[in-house]
């Protein structure tokens, strides 16, 4: 899916690496140096490179977007309709719009489209190849769309997670169009879900007895419990996605898709998400994260590209479109898989982040613990590791997490004990509670005294 020579496209300069002969990309430009100079998009030890598609388009005038697709913390996906007199219409069948959100309606995007592209066609394609989802540059100079977009959202937001409402699109010059892996009839689904971390980070203790994602996902489920979050048991533990013949218990095929456990076909989509696991790229995408980060973010160096695209590509989604009945295939047999959502992060804005949250999950014994203590009772921790599960997992003798209400004064002042005791504060008790007693009621933990 590559842009054409379409009549209404600015062409990319490869010398200057600005667009020629638009004026108003080439503004764009300085104003992107005016930034870089501030260090705020500075683009770290990424030179910016040549954008190497030969055109953008430009999202003729009178597109609407006709369905909000989905959105995260930085991005909103819409599906949109050119209208069909339009000579270029077919060139943006199969896209969708992705363009980056603002905390407050009318303020200016701060996303660098141009660098990010060039950090997806340098450093990723070569990684991915074919399983990254197809993206592309729009022109979206003075669009109308932006105000349509923010009126949608707008319409819907008491339907949004809480933590995105009041968020916009910023307007911009460009937007991203990327392929779309939604389901395209009901003889298809598509799941999506994050693998995160395949491998276990490099900074982890030696006597962690859970991987980096399933320590994370504990630690949120801790201290910040919430209606919106998925259970850890919800969501799949990364080592469980490159089929190595691990501990079955943890490789449940409905941590993928949670949702699907009770259709009808249940049997036959089980099949199709083990199948997802089997696909050589699982694994390539494993390899490709443990051979950029060697160290782990404690020790890892903020000017290391290779570090940056390691967290990118632990952080991205992958979408899997299935086919519901076997004789339904999709372009390459009954699973297509891609992977999304591989923006560049800044390294110098995030490093503190990354390592504070490494050393957070050593010290306060989330890679470790065995037990929870609340309200005077024990219970198992509810996170199905396959590490744990594994029969060379070796658990410390005590390690328990003793979950105290937020704003109770701790009875320590440092986090843990000599005797293994580690005081984590929940922001939500009762939140915390209903979700303890929800697992012991799926038989996932157990409660003693
Ligand atoms: N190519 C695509 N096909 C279908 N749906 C998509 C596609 N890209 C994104 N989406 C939907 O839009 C949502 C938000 O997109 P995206 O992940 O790009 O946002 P984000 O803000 O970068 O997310 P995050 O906060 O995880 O970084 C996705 O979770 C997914 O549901
Ligand atoms: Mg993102
Ligand atoms: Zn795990």
């Amino acid at each position: 899916m590559t842009s054409g020579g379409l009549p209404r496209s600015r062409s990319i300069d490869s010398r200057s690496y600005g667009l020629s002969p638009s004026k108003a990309v080439t503004s764009d430009l300085s104003a992107r140096k005016r930034r870089s100079s501030r260090g705020r998009d500075e683009p770290g030890s990424f030179a910016l490179t040549k954008v190497t598609s030969n055109s953008i388009k430009e999202l003729p005038r009178g597109t609407k977007p006709i369905r909000f697709i989905g959105e995260g913390a930085a991005n909103a996906v819409f599906e949109i309709q050119v209208p069909v007199t339009d000579e270029s219409a077919t060139q943006f069948k199969g896209l969708l719009l992705r363009v980056a959100k603002v905390p407050q309606r009318g303020q200016k995007s701060t996303y660098d489209y141009l660098f990010q592209q060039s950090f997806f066609e340098k450093s990723i394609l070569p990684v991915l190849g074919k399983y990254a989802v197809h993206q592309e540059m729009v022109g979206l100079r003075h669009h109308d769309i932006f105000e349509e977009m923010n009126n949608l959202l707008a319409s819907l937001d008491v339907k949004r997670k809480k933590k995105f409402r009041g968020s916009f699109i910023g307007e911009s010059e460009f937007g991203l169009l990327v392929e779309d892996m939604t389901a395209k009839d009901s003889d298809h689904f598509t799941v999506e879900f994050k693998p995160k971390w395949l491998a276990q980070s490099p900074s982890a203790p030696a006597n962690a007895i859970r991987c980096r994602q399933c320590a994370l996902e504990l630690r949120y489920f801790i201290t910040n419990p919430s209606g919106d979050r998925s259970l850890p048991i919800d969501k799949p533990c990364p080592l469980t996605l490159c089929d190595d013949g691990g501990a079955a218990s943890a490789a449940s095929p409905f941590r993928l898709a949670p949702g699907l456990a009770t259709s009808p076909a249940r049997e036959y989509i089980a099949k199709r998400l083990v199948n997802i696991t089997k696909q050589p790229i699982m694994k390539e995408l494993r390899r490709q994260q443990m051979l950029h980060d060697t160290t782990g973010p404690l020790t890892a160096d903020p000017k290391d590209a290779n570090f940056a695209l390691a967290m990118t590509i632990r952080d991205c989604t992958c979408f899997a479109q299935i086919s519901l009945r076997p004789s339904v295939e999709i372009e390459e047999g009954p699973l297509k898989l891609r992977f999304g959502d591989l923006d560049w992060k800044n390294p110098a804005n995030k490093i503190s982040h990354w390592r504070g949250l490494e050393a957070a999950l050593i010290n306060d014994g989330f890679y470790t613990a065995n037990r929870i203590q609340f309200r005077g009772d024990y219970y198992n921790v509810p996170t199905l590791c396959a590490l744990e599960m594994s029969s060379d997992c070796r658990p410390p003798a005590t390690s328990v997490l003793q979950v105290d209400e937020e704003g109770k004064p701790q009875r320590q002042t440092r986090s843990v004990s000599a005797q293994g005791v580690h005081y984590i504060r929940t922001a939500d008790v009762d939140e915390f509670a209903h979700r303890l007693l929800a697992l012991k009621d799926r038989a996932v933990t157990t409660q003693s005294r």
